[in-house]
């Protein structure tokens, strides 16, 4: 069969200072934001920066219940989630269900730019917090 994952949509970066971040993305390799948001539902607030067809989302939590910010508490800034782009977030989140995989949306939900997400847990993905994307068509 053909593979769902059509195109990484992100890498997502656990940052403490959001601002800091973006300057040295910009300073260091000219890369430029591309888009902004504050997710409240999760408590973040992202800085996407392209590369290519995909992004860089720096990452920092708005609140101390934010699952990011317990994230930087327990393992400190770095790597957060991978995420890829898929026709179907549904269709790929039942596959992961299917499999046996463990999720952590039972069902897709608002992401930010518009798009439908759903994230699985690393327990049952080798180690990686993945995050299922399908961008508004
Ligand atoms: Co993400």
């Amino acid at each position: 069969m053909d593979s769902m994952l059509i195109e990484i949509d992100h890498v997502a970066i656990a940052v403490r200072d959001l601002e800091a971040a973006v300057t040295w993305y910009q300073d260091v390799f000219g890369a430029s934001v591309e888009h902004r948001e504050d997710v409240e539902s999760d408590g973040v607030a992202e800085a996407l920066l392209r590369v290519a067809d995909s992004y860089i989302q720096l990452l920092t939590p708005t609140r101390d219940d934010s699952p990011v910010a317990k994230y930087l508490e327990k393992k400190g800034e770095g790597l957060h989630h991978v995420a890829y782009r898929v026709a179907n977030c549904a269709d790929a989140l039942n596959a992961v269900k299917a499999s046996g995989g463990q999720v952590i949306d039972e069902v897709p939900r608002p992401g930010s730019r518009g798009t439908t997400v759903a994230f699985v847990h690393p327990k049952g993905s080798f180690g990686t917090l993945i995050e299922l994307v399908q961008v508004a068509s």
